[in-house]
């Protein structure tokens, strides 16, 4: 006996299922890579690993990999790794991209994202590779950290609208509600810039025999950037209130309140770490609390509406 043929909503079935497995695996393996590449990039920076491979994108001249005579110890491993979940990322970005144009082709603001977390990648590759040949500017250390913060936006945005739909989306809360996410959002953009500079002004700016700083004074830039988290404070608090003021439902005020979380335990992290001598582990203890905020922010603003269908 031959089977029926199958009508055109038996054959899409599976894919759609698929997708609704795979999309948002996908996009969740792509936002917890760009995390973990920040936390091993500072792993190179705080360990002093830097030069490690002293060449870009050759380790050393003339070999990919560490060779066994290198003069950088243990550091070249360390590099070498954070190298390596390059390609991890890389492969994520691809799939990321994949994903989005096959099973949600018509979400135009889900492929910009992806295209950002795909162009992004080349362009830290290239940054990286700038970063090593200026021997660790402080400058280019700076960037490469903000545009991973910019990849962790676009990779967060993916994994908490995707599942949302693409119809028009009403406002949740009050509109100027909004605007103040959207300041707290900037000032946040500030707080981790200044936060750079107080990185590429004390100990830990790289490279471990000959660091190169920006030349300001650490305990100056370390009180201006606690100075704009004290106003970024300000913002989420008054955020999170007005949210849960004029929400017409609690998922505003939750993912307010999730910022605030996340804020207080990073205020407590710096100021343990300055009063303690910047110890590395604390401090990389910082750096994976930045990113886990910016991702804390994505949410808390894609909650700031809801889709009306
Ligand atoms: C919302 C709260 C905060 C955020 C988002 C934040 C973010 C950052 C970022 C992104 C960096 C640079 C990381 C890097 O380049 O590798 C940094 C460095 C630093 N932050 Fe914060 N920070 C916050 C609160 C604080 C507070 C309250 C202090 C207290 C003074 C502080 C002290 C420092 C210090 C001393 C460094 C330099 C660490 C190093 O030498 O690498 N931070 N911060």
């Amino acid at each position: 006996m031959t089977a029926a043929p199958a009508s055109p909503s038996t054959v899409a079935a599976p894919t759609a299922s698929a997708g609704r497995v795979w999309l948002p695996t996908i996009l969740l393996a792509n936002l917890v890579a760009e995390v973990l590449i920040v936390v091993t990039g500072g792993l190179v920076r705080l360990t002093g690993s830097g030069l490690g491979c002293p060449t870009w994108p050759q380790c050393v001249p003339g070999s990919y990999t560490p060779v066994a005579h290198q003069a950088e110890g243990w550091h070249r491993y360390v590099e070498f790794g954070n190298r390596t979940l390059t390609s991890v990322v890389s492969i994520a970005a691809i799939a990321t991209l994949y994903a989005v144009w096959r099973w949600c082709r018509p979400r135009r603001d889900l492929r910009v994202a992806a295209f950002v977390v795909l162009g992004g990648v080349g362009v830290q590759a290239v940054l990286g590779g700038i970063t090593v040949r200026t021997g660790l500017s402080p400058a280019t250390v700076s960037a490469h950290f903000l545009v991973s913060m910019c990849l962790v936006t676009a990779a967060a945005y993916l994994v908490f609208r995707a599942p949302e739909g693409g119809g028009a989306r009403a406002l949740a809360v009050h509109p100027l509600v909004e605007r103040l996410g959207w300041l707290t959002c900037a000032v946040a953009a500030v707080v981790l810039l200044l936060g750079t500079v107080v990185t590429g002004s004390g100990p830990h700016s790289g490279d471990a025999t000959q660091p190169a700083r920006f030349g300001f004074d650490p305990r100056t830039v370390s009180w201006l950037h606690a100075d704009a988290v004290t106003l970024f404070v300000g913002l989420v608090v008054a955020v999170w209130v007005a949210s849960r003021l004029t929400g017409s439902s609690s998922a505003p005020g939750r993912a307010w309140a999730v910022v605030f979380a996340v804020t207080m335990a990073q205020g407590a992290v710096g100021y343990t770490q300055y009063f303690t001598g910047l110890p590395w582990v604390v401090v990389l203890v910082h750096m994976l609390l930045a990113t886990l905020l910016v991702v804390a922010l994505t949410r808390a603003m894609v909650r700031l509406r809801s889709t009306t269908r």
